[in-house]
């Protein structure tokens, strides 16, 4: 399928009740269960299903669905802001006594996330100047669970091209 086609359509087709062609908005928090087995094998992850809006809601699920095969992935996740999205990648690949590599030019909420917040849970972000290559390549070390950039850096237009 064309990108603009995964774009438009994957992850949905039109559902049995309604015919409905554009991806329905599921405006609830929770989701009813059929009996307490049923509630009780979703909360378990025994059966695929929807439990709480926050952990998965079918709207989302689209996004979701479509977002990850654009970019060639198995799955995602969509949270409401990119700091969210920051916050949990890195929350979700570190633990106490790891670290990443990052610039020292970047989105102040990143930034502050990096300098600030990480180091507090025991996680070290090695904050290189962009066109440090060298500097780059002596921070990793076995414990590095991430290289983040940003492509284009806010709000320098900072460029970083990492040679591999
Ligand atoms: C480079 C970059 N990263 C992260 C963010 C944070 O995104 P959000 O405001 O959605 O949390 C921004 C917002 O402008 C940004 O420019």
């Amino acid at each position: 399928m064309n990108l603009e086609s995964i774009a438009l359509h994957h992850g949905y087709t039109s559902e049995e009740t309604t015919k409905a062609a554009a991806v329905p908005i599921y405006q609830t928090t929770s989701f009813t269960f059929d009996d307490t087995q049923h509630g009780a094998d979703l909360f378990d992850l025994k059966v695929p299903g929807n439990i709480y809006t926050r952990i998965m809601n079918p709207t989302s699920d689209v996004l979701e669905q479509r977002v990850a095969e654009m970019e060639g992935g198995i799955a995602g996740l969509a949270v409401a802001s990119g700091m969210a999205a920051i916050t949990y990648a890195i929350q979700c690949i570190c633990d106490v006594g790891s670290n990443i590599v990052s610039t020292s030019q970047l989105y102040g909420g990143s930034y502050n996330l990096f300098a600030h917040a990480l180091p507090r849970q025991g996680i070290e972000a090695r904050l290189i100047k962009h066109d440090d290559f060298q500097g780059f390549e002596e921070a990793i070390d076995e414990n590095t669970k991430a290289v983040f950039c940003e492509s284009i850096g806010n709000p320098a237009v900072t460029l970083l091209i990492l040679r591999s």
